[in-house]
């Protein structure tokens, strides 16, 4: 197994910064914003809180992610929470105590599908509505394959797309027949422009929901996730895994996400402020590539003509453009299909001044860095 895709994306990129040569960085899905600082003083007043603490999370955390999910028409009790270092840890576990084989979206989130595979599960690539696989090829391949699982990104990466509330009403109904538990990834939920469906909105009892802090609030190096469960036995298999392997996520940041989970009105209005400026700019970007907006996160998932393969495309851009994206075959999709997976949230600037111009501007497109970015796109393509 590589070193994860999107983190040696990350390398090239600052290989050739290192160089001086032009780079236009559409490669990681990082969020690119500065801290919040009621966050920054709410982290350091908690250093001092060194304990490890419970392994599914402390107290105040529980309660306030439960408070969140309410919130969104979840109802929700601090012990159906587990908190992880990352949502990613906590789908590791979550595959790895359920079993069985998993439905995956062709194309899905890269990690996914590797997590499998370190726990020894079949998996089944199905033809994809946004981050969700086809209800239809689900249903067909199901009882066949005996599916346990079915994991769904929403919105989604790479596609930007939300799925439509039709299409998760389909699912559900598919997963009830086959008795399949949905795993819904929802770590992109608050960076949404559209209308939002959960699965565990329409089938309660069979959704596990993840959820974290690192693309709505940008803290990804935080390494701090949600998972909301409503199967205790599922969970307290999670809890196993956890307690062996990461014993409790870091206290501080914990602390600090339960201020965040409050949802105070300050971080709140961070958070739109966010989902606007991710929305504006990737829809530039995307009016460039000559697809249509994505609906939420900051991904697009364009197709590139004129290549044999996705690899040749990317390769090309980058060596010729410095234009750096990850290719469609990292997330499951055929070479020859020739997509690439595009993050336009490392455009917002180098410097946390240059990101906090770009999140509180009327008009981010025009700021010369942004604009200087989008230039070389626009020739790149042309
Ligand atoms: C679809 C998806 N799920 C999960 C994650 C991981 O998030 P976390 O930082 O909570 O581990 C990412 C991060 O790129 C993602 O794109």
């Amino acid at each position: 197994m590589s070193v994860s895709a999107t983190l040696a994306a990350n390398a090239v990129i600052a290989a050739r910064r290192a160089a001086g040569l032009p780079v236009v960085p559409l490669g990681f899905g990082e969020a690119g914003l500065p801290v919040h600082p009621m966050l920054v003083s709410a982290l350091a007043s908690c250093a001092g809180s060194a304990g490890y603490g419970p392994v599914a999370g402390i107290p105040s955390l529980r309660e306030a992610a439960a408070g969140y999910w309410t919130r969104r028409g979840l109802p929700t009790e601090p012990s159906q929470v587990v908190a992880g270092p990352g949502s990613k840890p906590l789908l590791w576990a979550i595959l790895g105590a359920q079993g069985g084989s998993v439905a995956l979206a062709r194309p899905s989130w890269v990690s996914y599908a590797a997590q499998a595979t370190m726990h020894g599960l079949d998996i089944v690539r199905l033809p994809s509505i946004g981050g969700v696989p086809d209800p239809v090829e689900l249903d067909a391949v199901a009882q066949g394959l005996r599916l346990s699982t079915v994991i769904v990104t929403l919105p989604d990466n790479p596609t930007g797309m939300v799925t439509p509330p039709s299409v998760i009403r389909d699912l559900c109904a598919v997963a009830e027949r086959h008795d399949l538990l949905i795993v819904s990834d929802e770590i992109y939920r608050d960076l949404s422009t559209v209308d939002f469906l959960s699965p565990a909105s329409v089938a309660p009892h069979r959704v596990v929901v993840t959820s974290g802090l690192s693309k709505s609030l940008a803290l990804g190096g935080w390494r701090l996730g949600v998972a909301r469960f409503v199967d205790d036995d599922l969970r307290d298999r999670v809890l196993s895994l956890a307690s062996e392997v990461w014993s409790a996520p870091s206290r501080p940041v914990q602390e600090a996400a339960a201020v965040a989970f409050a949802e105070p009105s300050a971080l709140v209005e961070r958070v739109s402020q966010s989902r606007l400026l991710h929305h504006r700019v990737a829809s530039a970007v995307a009016s460039l590539f000559g697809v249509p907006a994505p609906d939420g996160a900051f991904y697009l998932y364009p197709h590139v003509p004129g290549f044999a393969t996705d690899a040749d495309a990317a390769s090309h851009l980058l060596s010729r453009n410095g234009i750096v994206v990850l290719t469609g075959s990292e997330f499951g999709d055929a070479p020859e299909a020739c997509r690439i997976r595009v993050a336009t949230s490392q455009l917002y600037g180098e410097t946390d001044a240059q990101r906090l111009r770009a999140l509180h501007s009327d008009n981010p497109l025009e700021l010369p860095w942004i604009a200087a970015y989008l230039d070389l796109i626009r020739s790149a393509l042309a």
